[in-house]
């Protein structure tokens, strides 16, 4: 039997996963969304590109969560998005009610499901859905590393003139504009980025990388970016529903790895079918650690306005 996925909120990021999961033919997918008809509409636009595509997979679209149960895989993608002037951390109250509110059906409806947040501020909502669903730490987690790779490494190929899949790269820390690339660990086909590159460059693009997102929305005007961080998303579905033991940055909640304790920040892990296998623990230099902490004590800012909020039923 294929493989159920459920993928919450319709708009950009979730329908476009929901397309690419659909391609691929990984699994049925159902999409849910407040807003009536969208789902359904776009979930048979989707269906009705199955024969060309070549793909038998199902695809609905619901108002209900009742649509998404059992369900094994859940993507949460529900909330608002960024607009030009604005930054990721002031979706914050907004999107945690929505996230709060998502995360309780959820788990009402598939009790054993794994989840993926991606609605920003994403380390925050990670947090906010981890300790909503009372779900072990390895069931829920959150997608943004990849994409900050994927960005890192784009612009390194662009810059060497090289194939993007001899980029291999770290970055660590929230998703934030202090996340923590780590040029220590940037190698082209196996050779330190610090061999072919001026460090100069490498500051620039590493400051490329922290703005990457702002960098689109400042283009879009209306939204934030949804190509890159669905194909970010689908890799990490592809590592969960196959099995395959994946090395990549995701958020997961700390409890300790890193000095951190508590906090859900963006660190490399083993993904396989059962969600965060491991923590892949490496050492930190001085200056290296010095940037992650300063990046989880961001996070933790926003943790401490979401617990006032809550604190004060606001
Ligand atoms: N339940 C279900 N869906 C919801 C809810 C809710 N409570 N509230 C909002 N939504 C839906 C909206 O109706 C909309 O269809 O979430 C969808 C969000 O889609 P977009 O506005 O297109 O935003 P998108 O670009 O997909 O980004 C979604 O992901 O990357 C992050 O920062 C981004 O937080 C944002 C999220």
């Amino acid at each position: 039997m294929r493989s159920k996925v459920t993928v919450v909120g319709a708009g950009n990021v979730g329908a476009t996963t929901a397309l690419r999961i659909q391609s691929l033919g990984y699994a049925d997918v159902v999409m849910v969304d407040v807003v009536e008809d969208l789902p359904q509409g776009k979930s048979l636009d989707m269906l009705e590109a199955g024969p060309v595509v070549g793909s038998d997979v199902q695809i609905t679209g619901s108002n209900d969560y009742a649509e998404s149960a059992d369900s094994d895989l859940v993507i949460i993608t529900a909330g608002i998005a960024r607009r030009p002037g604005m930054s990721r951390d002031d979706l914050l109250l907004t999107n945690m009610r929505i996230t709060s509110s998502v995360t309780q059906e959820v788990v009402k409806y598939s009790p054993n499901c794994i989840i993926i947040a991606v609605t920003n501020p994403l380390d925050a909502m990670v947090q906010n859905v981890y300790e909503t669903s009372g779900f072990p730490r390895n069931r829920v987690f959150g997608m943004a590393g990849i994409l900050d790779t994927a960005r890192y490494r784009t612009f390194i190929a662009q810059e060497l003139k090289v194939s993007v899949e001899d980029i291999q790269a770290l970055v660590l820390g929230g998703h934030g504009d202090d996340m923590v690339p780590l040029v220590r660990y940037t190698s082209v086909g196996g050779i330190p980025v610090t061999e072919l590159m001026a460090e100069e460059k490498i500051d620039q693009i590493v400051q490329r990388t922290r703005n990457g997102g702002g960098e689109i929305v400042a283009l879009l005007k209306e939204g934030s970016a949804y190509y890159a961080p669905s194909a970010a998303i689908t890799q990490m579905v592809e590592a969960v529903l196959l099995d395959k033991h994946r090395i990549l940055p995701c958020c997961t909640y700390l409890e300790g790895e890193f000095g951190i304790n508590g906090l859900c920040v963006g660190v490399p892990v083993k993904l396989g079918a059962s969600g965060i296998e491991q923590i892949m623990q490496i050492a930190l230099t001085d200056d290296e650690n010095k940037a992650l902490q300063s990046s989880a004590a961001s996070v933790q800012e926003l943790v401490d306005v979401m617990r006032e909020a809550k604190a004060s039923g606001s």
